[in-house]
């Protein structure tokens, strides 16, 4: 258990001093990870969930803009827990060869990621549930994973199988537990892993990461995606919800662009079967939602649950009939890319709900800046996230979107005419939130954009770049002020140009290779009409072909003009996406 201090220690008078100046923030604290899979932060989840409400959103801060910057399982986890965006890790997809548990591996990032290292520094590190996807009952132990004093890991094929799940516990040979709900089993070796990590003296980090609510998959009705299987104490719950019917919830004209565009209306069936899906997902929470609870417990009665940082997102989030869409992820809608995020610890403003962009690849630095580790030569793309909300500085505003593959119908429903899968769902997209403006933009490998301005259209109905809707003469208002439309075009093309291929302090402040004199640090400061001509004549981002993966051949320019400050052109010369250095600054008197 960490922070028992010995009476020995204690009456070192520097040691005692030191303590008194820290106040709550304590230098080796605990941190519990709780990682659902597929949880919607649109249809109303996190507010189903009444003990995370209690414990987690009244006494932590809720991040109401955080992002996934990989709107699918196994990308977004590897993002997690690496802190790099998945065109650095090219791990792109669940599958090899694109991603999945061998993709990590042959990456090499079993021997870099935050449990290794927070291991290394001397923690007891636990993980139960779902790692990545295609870690199997038969490449588990090829090689173990590495970083976790011990662990239950749910494996494939069975890994979605809410009765009959294959679990490999301390790296032995997998079992079936059959008839055992999972997210039970979650529960289990929680209390199991909090009883061995609270009876030690090291700090530790716990991963508890439950399947609910994704879909259950293959051992339902047709072999394919159903909706998840509950545990029966909660069956028949909620049995009045319905999906919110937000403006963007089957809409009468179609929406987005690509096959989006193109899926029809959905009917009453389609409808009352969407709504029952959601329903069970909400049920299969609960289950989750009694992990909090007991969590919560145990860390009180051991008198650490003040010492303990508490962390709950999701890997990706979820739509169900927004834009007439199937249940599913993969897209750049709001839907899909906001994700839940509460964070409860020492010296986290309790009931504080901020607006404050951030990312996934922001959390592993987070969770190092909190357990005093530094930085070193670790490779992050993102970086720490003010959870304290003291930082003075105003926090950058943008999140980088990216996605690779096809697109899935997660339903008995969009399987009429073959497999629900939609190809050529291989675009980039970035999300700018700010106080004053707010957008989504995107480029898909057809070259077909998008843009909503999420201020005045927070649904995402109205693609400012339609070639419907597209007036040449359009302006935007931002801060009360019109601006020409291409030009808001042209800025945001500019800024994807730097974050599709960033790295590092590239992709944590995109504006800086754009404008290296400094004078340019957001979205606002861009629009300055001094700079129309170099953002009209800057490289676009655009496609030769639709890809499955990461080909960097067949996405386009690779480089682009930098602005050189007093001479007002664009004459800057092609910049090359140089390695950069990690120049991640850890700002430790945060943390006094
Ligand atoms: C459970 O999984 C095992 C494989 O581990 C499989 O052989 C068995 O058929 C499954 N049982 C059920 C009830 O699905
Ligand atoms: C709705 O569409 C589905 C799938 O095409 C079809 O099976 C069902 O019969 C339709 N229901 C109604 C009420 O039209
Ligand atoms: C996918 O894109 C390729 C071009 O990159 C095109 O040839 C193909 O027809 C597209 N397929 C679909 C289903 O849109
Ligand atoms: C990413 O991985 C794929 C599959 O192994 C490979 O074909 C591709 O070249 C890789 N992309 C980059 C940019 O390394």
């Amino acid at each position: 258990m960490a922070f028992r201090l010995s009476r020995s220690l204690l009456a070192s008078s520097w040691l005692f001093s030191a303590i008194i100046l820290t106040d709550a923030a304590p230098s080796r604290p605990n941190i519990v990870f709780i990682l659902t899979d597929d949880q919607d932060n649109h249809m109303g989840s996190l507010q189903h969930m009444p003990s995370l409400q209690k414990h987690l959103v009244h006494q932590g801060t809720t991040f109401e803009r955080h992002y996934c910057s990989t709107a699918i399982c196994c990308p977004s986890r590897v993002s997690l827990w690496t802190g790099q965006l998945a065109h650095n890790t090219n791990v792109t997809n669940v599958n090899p060869p694109w991603g999945g548990y061998p993709k990590f591996v042959q990456n090499g990032y079993n021997d870099h990621h935050l449990a290794l290292w927070l291991q290394q520094s001397g923690y007891n590190t636990y993980y139960v549930g779902k790692l990545f996807n295609a870690h199997t009952i038969d490449n588990y132990d090829s090689p173990h994973v590495s970083g976790y004093t011990q662990s239950n890991f749910f494996l494939d094929p069975f890994t979605y199988q809410y009765y009959n799940v294959s679990t490999t516990k301390n790296g032995a040979p997998p079992t079936n537990p059959v008839g055992k709900y999972s997210t039970d089993i979650v529960a289990e070796s929680a209390n199991e892993f909090l009883d061995h990590a609270l009876q030690d003296d090291s700090p530790f980090f716990i991963t508890l990461a439950p399947i609910a609510p994704h879909a259950l998959v293959g051992e339902g009705s047709l072999g394919g995606f159903d909706p998840p299987q509950v545990a029966e104490r909660h069956e028949g719950l909620f049995p009045e919800y319905k999906i919110p019917r937000t403006p963007n919830f089957n809409p009468d004209s179609p929406s987005g662009v690509s096959w989006v565009s193109k899926l029809p209306k959905l009917n009453d069936t389609i409808l009352d079967y969407n709504d029952e899906y959601q329903r069970r997902r909400l049920r299969s929470l609960q289950a989750v939602d009694e992990i909090v609870e007991s969590v919560i417990d145990r860390l009180e009665q051991a008198g650490v649950l003040e010492d303990t940082f508490i962390f709950y997102t999701s890997d990706n989030g979820y739509h169900i009939g927004q834009h007439r869409l199937h249940p599913g992820k993969t897209c750049g809608f709001e839907t899909d890319i906001n994700v839940p995020l509460v964070v409860r610890g020492p010296g986290v403003p309790a009931k504080r709900v901020t607006q404050v962009p951030s990312s996934h690849t922001d959390l592993a630095p987070t969770i190092l800046r909190i357990a005093g580790i530094e930085v070193g030569d670790k490779k992050f793309d993102g970086t720490p996230i003010d959870i304290h909300g003291k930082d003075t500085e105003p926090r950058s505003e943008h999140a980088a979107v990216e996605f690779w593959g096809f697109g899935l119908a997660e339903s008995l429903f969009g399987r009429e005419n073959g497999p629900p899968i939609y190809l050529n769902n291989t675009y980039k997209g970035l999300r700018i939130e700010a106080e004053s403006y707010g957008f989504y933009y995107s480029v898909w490998c057809s070259n077909e954009k998008e843009l909503y301005d999420m201020k005045a259209d927070p649904g995402q109905l109205h693609n400012l770049l339609s070639s419907k809707e597209r007036d040449i003469d359009a302006t935007i208002t931002i801060a009360g002020k019109q601006w020409p439309l291409a030009g808001v075009a042209d800025r945001l093309d500019a800024l994807m140009m730097v974050l599709k291929s960033c790295k590092q302090q590239s992709c944590a402040h995109p504006w800086k290779s754009l404008h290296p004199s400094g004078d340019v640090r957001n979205f606002h400061d861009a629009l300055s009409t001094e700079y129309d001509d170099f953002y009209s004549e800057q490289v676009k981002v655009s496609f030769t072909n639709c890809e499955a993966g990461y080909i960097i051949e067949s996405e386009g320019p690779q480089g682009f003009h930098t602005f050189e400050a007093g001479e007002g052109h664009a004459d800057g010369g092609i910049y090359d996406i140089p390695e950069q250095q990690v120049l991640i600054n850890p700002d430790w008197s945060l943390w006094e």
